[in-house]
C-alpha cells in the first residue's frame, strides 16, 4: 500500500502519472465512482487491462475521513492505480479542505466532489445532489480545496434538479471557482436512475466551458462511448463496468476476452478483494460482480446461481475451476 514516504518517489516513477489534463490522452475514459464497487481491488483489476483509464474511487465522507481512522483506510491504494480521483462528499468547505490535504499527502492525483448523489440520506444532509440547489455553497467548497492543496479538483453532477435549465450557469460558476474537470450524468436529481440519460444538454454545456467535460450515463463500453463522444473530452462508464473490466478496451484493437480469461481475471479480482475483507464478507460482496463475469457463458444461469451460493473462497475457486473445464475456452459465436 502507498504511504507517505513513497509518495514523491511514486509521483516520479509511475508511468501513468500525468501532471495536468493537457497530458491526459483523449478521449478521457473514466471508470465511474461506484459505492461498494470501485474499491482499490477493482481499480487495480481495471488498470491491469487498460492503462489509460482514469479511475474514480467510491464516494467517501469528508467528515468520516477527518474523524475516523477506519474510514482513512479508503486512502490506501497501489501506485498502478494512478491517475485516480478520490471521490468525496460532504458540505463544509473547511472539512473538505482538511480531508483534501490528507488525500494530497497520500500522493493521490485528484479529488472529485460528489454533487450528484440522489440518495435521501445524502440529500437530507445537504450533500451530493443538494449542492446543485445551492451553487454558492458548491463554489465555496471548490475554492476551499483549491486554496488548501494542489490536487486536481473535479466535480461530478447531474443535468439539474428537475430539468437542465441551471446546468450552464452552475457549471460556469464551478469552473470560475477552480474546478479542473466536470463530469455530467445525463439525468436529473428527480430522475434518479429512471429513463434514458440525455447527452444533448452536456454537448451544449461544453460549448460554454474551457475545462474538460466528461459525459456519463448508459454507456456500454469504449466503442459505444466513442459514438456518444461528440464535442466532449471523454466519457465515463459505471454499471456496465461492474464485473466487466474489459469494457474500457477498444474492440478495434483488442479481441473480446475468452471465457477462460474472464475466469482468471475474476479469480485474481477475488484474490485482491480478500486483502481488504474477511473471507465471508469478500465472497458475499463479490456476488455483485458475477453477473457480468460469466455473462455469455453457455450455462451462465446455472453458474451464477451456484457461485452465488458459495460462502467461502475454496468452494468459490473450485466452482470457477469446474466452469473453466466445462465451458469452451472461447466465447461462442452468435
Ligand atoms: C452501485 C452504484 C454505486 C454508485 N455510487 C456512486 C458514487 O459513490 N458516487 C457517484 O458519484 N456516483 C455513484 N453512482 C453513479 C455512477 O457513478 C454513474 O453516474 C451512474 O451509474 C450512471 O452511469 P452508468 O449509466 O454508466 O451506470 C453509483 C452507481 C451505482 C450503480
Amino acid at each position: 500500500m502507498q504511504n507517505h514516504d513513497t509518495h514523491s518517489e511514486m509521483k516520479r516513477s509511475s508511468p501513468n502519472h500525468a501532471t495536468s489534463w493537457l497530458e491526459v490522452k483523449r478521449p478521457i475514459v473514466c471508470l465511474a465512482p461506484m459505492d461498494g464497487v470501485t474499491n482499490s481491488a477493482y481499480r487495480q483489476i481495471v488498470r491491469s487491462l487498460s492503462k489509460d483509464v482514469i479511475l474514480f474511487s467510491e464516494f467517501t465522507s469528508v467528515d468520516g475521513l477527518v474523524r475516523s481512522e477506519h474510514v482513512r483506510l479508503r486512502l490506501d491504494y497501489e501506485p498502478c492505480e494512478h491517475p485516480f480521483f478520490m471521490q468525496l462528499f460532504g458540505n463544509s468547505p473547511e472539512i473538505f479542505a482538511e480531508a483534501c490535504r490528507m488525500v494530497e499527502d497520500r500522493g493521490i492525483w485528484g479529488v472529485d466532489i460528489n454533487m450528484g448523489c440522489p440518495a435521501k440520506k445524502i440529500v437530507h444532509s445537504q450533500h451530493g445532489s443538494a449542492l446543485m440547489q445551492n451553487p454558492d455553497a458548491a463554489c465555496r467548497i471548490v475554492e476551499a480545496i483549491r486554496k488548501a492543496c494542489s490536487l486536481e479538483v473535479s466535480v461530478k453532477t447531474r443535468l439539474g434538479w428537475k430539468d437542465e435549465k441551471n446546468l450552464i450557469s452552475f457549471a460556469k460558476a464551478l469552473e470560475s471557482a477552480g474546478a479542473s474537470m466536470l463530469t455530467i450524468h445525463g439525468r436529473t436529481y428527480n430522475q434518479a436512475f429512471k429513463g434514458e440519460s440525455d447527452w444533448q444538454p452536456i454537448y451544449e454545456l461544453k460549448r460554454h466551458l474551457t475545462i474538460p467535460v466528461i459525459g456519463n450515463g448508459d454507456i456500454r463500453d469504449f466503442n459505444h462511448g466513442l459514438e456518444h463522444l461528440g464535442n466532449l473530452d471523454g466519457f465515463m462508464i459505471g454499471r456496465a463496468a461492474i464485473g466487466n473490466p474489459w469494457c474500457f478496451q477498444d474492440r478495434r484493437k483488442y479481441p473480446e476476452p475468452t471465457h477462460h480469461e474472464r475466469i482468471e481475471i475474476a479469480l485474481e479480482h477475488l484474490h485482491l478483494y480478500r486483502r481488504f475483507k474477511r473471507e465471508i464478507v469478500a465472497v458475499r460482496e463479490f456476488r455483485k460482480y458475477l453477473g457480468n463475469y460469466v455473462s455469455g457463458f453457455r450455462n451462465a444461469k446455472e453458474w451464477r446461481s451456484r457461485l452465488m451460493q458459495c460462502n467461502d473462497e475454496k468452494t468459490f475457486v473450485e466452482c470457477m475451476q469446474e466452469i473453466k473445464q466445462l465451458e469452451p475456452p472461447l466465447a461462442l459465436a452468435g
